[in-house]
């Protein structure tokens, strides 16, 4: 922790490989960009169109103030109104570890870029500003201010697991995409119940719990739900996953997140790792079910065309390109 990232990461919302005129700009998916991108206008084209908003579908929409495209840096001059806002749900919590607001009572102290054991606030890209009391998104400017729907003020953890085997055919050959000619991954899919996205079976890292914890505990409740087997066999399965949680997996990414919740005073840094069954032994083998935060899980074969819930789809991409399969 601690190390300032390359610029590369810290824009992961934009594509590299692609020409400067198709990048996606940064806080894509946390951005009102003020170009017809206004969600209840008939004309509306813009790319980050659906994300002006935050919220999930049960919350009501809360329009982001504009922030074009040039003046997300904090260093270019803007005349700029963010809103304040912060869920009912989130200010009505009473749980130790969704924080309280430093601006509304003195005696609250957070302990800013610090790991007190309870909750991590160090950020990935190193230690963040602290102004009138709260945290300022190292990566700029969004329209909102507040919390909106997270529990902490500056970093938000997350961990994703991404879980990948080879495509095969009856015959156990890896199948090869038709256009490509490269072999096709497959990796477990979800889809979310609160915005009903395509997903990598990810989420919050808990209280006093490290990201790789969460990975293995994430999995096990989004996607290994069965209901018909016996404790035995039940058993035998999680030992197998916990080893190849605990020995294998290779870190794909870690650091901030361009997440259609982000604000200027809170946002989300995950860490992603990549679990890969080679030789289809053990991972490969297993039936995926929905669980917890999920209404289906299934293997799905990695492909750009995809569309996929926050920053998910650069990481499948980034998985793609180690393992030389076809994206
Ligand atoms: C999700 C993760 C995601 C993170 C940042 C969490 O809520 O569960 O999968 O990477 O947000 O977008």
């Amino acid at each position: 922790m601690g190390n300032l990232l390359s610029c590369a990461n810290i824009r992961l919302g934009t594509r590299i490989s692609e020409p400067i005129e198709k990048r996606i700009p940064v806080h894509h998916k946390c951005r009102n960009c003020g170009r017809k991108c206004d969600p209840s206008s008939p004309s509306n084209e813009c790319v980050h169109a659906k994300y002006t908003r935050t919220g999930t579908k049960e919350q009501p929409a809360i329009i982001r103030s504009i922030v074009p495209d040039d003046r997300v840096s904090w260093s270019t001059p803007l005349d700029y109104s963010p809103i304040e806002f912060t869920s009912e749900k989130v200010l009505k919590s009473t749980k130790e570890y969704v924080d309280r607001d430093p601006r509304n009572d003195p005696n609250v102290v957070i302990p800013w870029n610090q790991d007190d054991r309870l909750c991590d606030r160090r950020s990935y890209h190193g230690k963040y500003e602290v102004v009138r009391g709260v945290p300022k998104n190292p990566c700029g400017r969004t329209g909102l201010t507040g919390r909106g729907h997270l529990g902490h003020f500056g970093p938000n953890h997350a961990a994703d697991p991404i879980v990948t085997r080879w495509k095969r055919d009856q015959n156990n050959a890896r199948v090869r995409h038709p256009t490509s000619g490269q072999p096709i991954l497959q990796f477990v899919c979800i889809r979310r119940k609160d915005t009903n996205e395509f997903a990598i079976p990810g989420g919050m890292v808990e209280k006093k719990e490290r990201a790789t914890d969460t990975l293995r505990r994430e999995f096990h409740e989004e996607v290994l739900n069965f209901p018909d087997l016996d404790e035995n066999e039940r058993d035998t399965l999680m030992t197998t996953i916990k080893n190849i949680f605990e020995n294998g997996g290779t870190r794909i990414y870690c650091g901030y997140v361009d997440d259609p919740r982000n604000t200027d005073n809170s946002w989300m840094e995950t860490t992603v790792y990549n679990f890969h069954d080679e030789e289809a032994k053990h991972l490969a083998l297993i039936n995926v079910n929905a669980g917890s935060d999920a209404t289906d899980a299934f293997w799905e074969d990695l492909d750009s065309k995809m569309p996929l819930f926050a920053s998910h789809a650069d990481f499948l991409r980034r998985v793609a390109a180690l393992h030389n399969s076809h994206w």
